[in-house]
């Protein structure tokens, strides 16, 4: 069974908590946090203040994931506030190597995503070092937008790259939902992130279970 991991920016963050407890019950087992800073993407979300409060909040694995230019500068104040992932983009880092490291120091699971346009092939060395490459099926920016199809195709991709007998999740983010999901269990996809098709239906708990049967 894939691992869902909600993404919280499409909830009501009057009503966080509450949220958090139906995806709870609804069998997911992560919570994506969208990290955007107004420059490696057009829009910006919240930072490690927030993070350390949902860590409060839940004992479901915390995944952060970078959107943002110079992440080193930031890496130590998400792993203080409790994520247990952190994901930067391979777009952003000239230093990969050094960043991924830096990660796993703090006592972190270190992951690569990368955007729709960046082909597979680029990360054929940091493959040994990470614990998790993300797959974007959306430009990185904003929830509710349209599944890009070629993701399938990268994950399949992914799934090959990966070293005889080392464990590197694979994770799929933008526009997932019940109707996607079984193509991308099928290609490879360990975790699948979903945003608007978890948050805005009409019932959050049903639809994680939706997702997380799909196969
Ligand atoms: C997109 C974010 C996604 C987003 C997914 O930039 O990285 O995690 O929240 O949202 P949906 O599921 O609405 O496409
Ligand atoms: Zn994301």
């Amino acid at each position: 069974m894939a691992i869902v991991a909600p993404s919280i920016l499409s909830a009501d963050f009057t009503k966080l908590e509450e949220q958090i407890r139906l995806v709870e019950k609804g069998g997911a087992e992560w919570i994506h946090l969208d990290i955007m800073d107004g420059h490696f993407v057009p829009n910006l979300t919240f930072g490690p203040l927030l993070v350390s409060a949902v860590d409060k909040m839940t004992d479901l694995v915390l995944d952060a994931h970078l959107m943002i230019e110079n992440p080193d500068s930031y890496i130590e104040r998400f792993a203080a506030a409790g994520a247990d992932f952190i994901t930067v983009h391979y777009e952003a880092v000239i230093h990969l190597n050094r960043t991924v490291n830096k990660i796993k120091q703090l006592g972190a699971k270190a992951g690569v995503a990368i955007n729709p346009s960046t082909p597979v092939g680029l990360l054929s060395e940091i493959v040994y070092d990470v614990d998790l490459i993300l797959v974007m099926s959306v430009n990185p920016g904003f929830g509710g937008q349209e599944f890009i199809d070629s993701a399938y195709r990268k994950i399949s991709e992914v799934k090959k790259l990966i070293p005889a007998g080392k464990k590197i999740f694979v994770e799929v983010d933008g526009g997932v939902g019940p109707e996607n999901a079984a193509g991308l269990v099928h290609a490879g996809t360990d975790v699948l992130v979903a945003g608007t098709s978890i948050f805005k239906s009409t019932d959050i708990t049903a639809t994680v279970r939706e997702i997380k049967a799909a196969r």
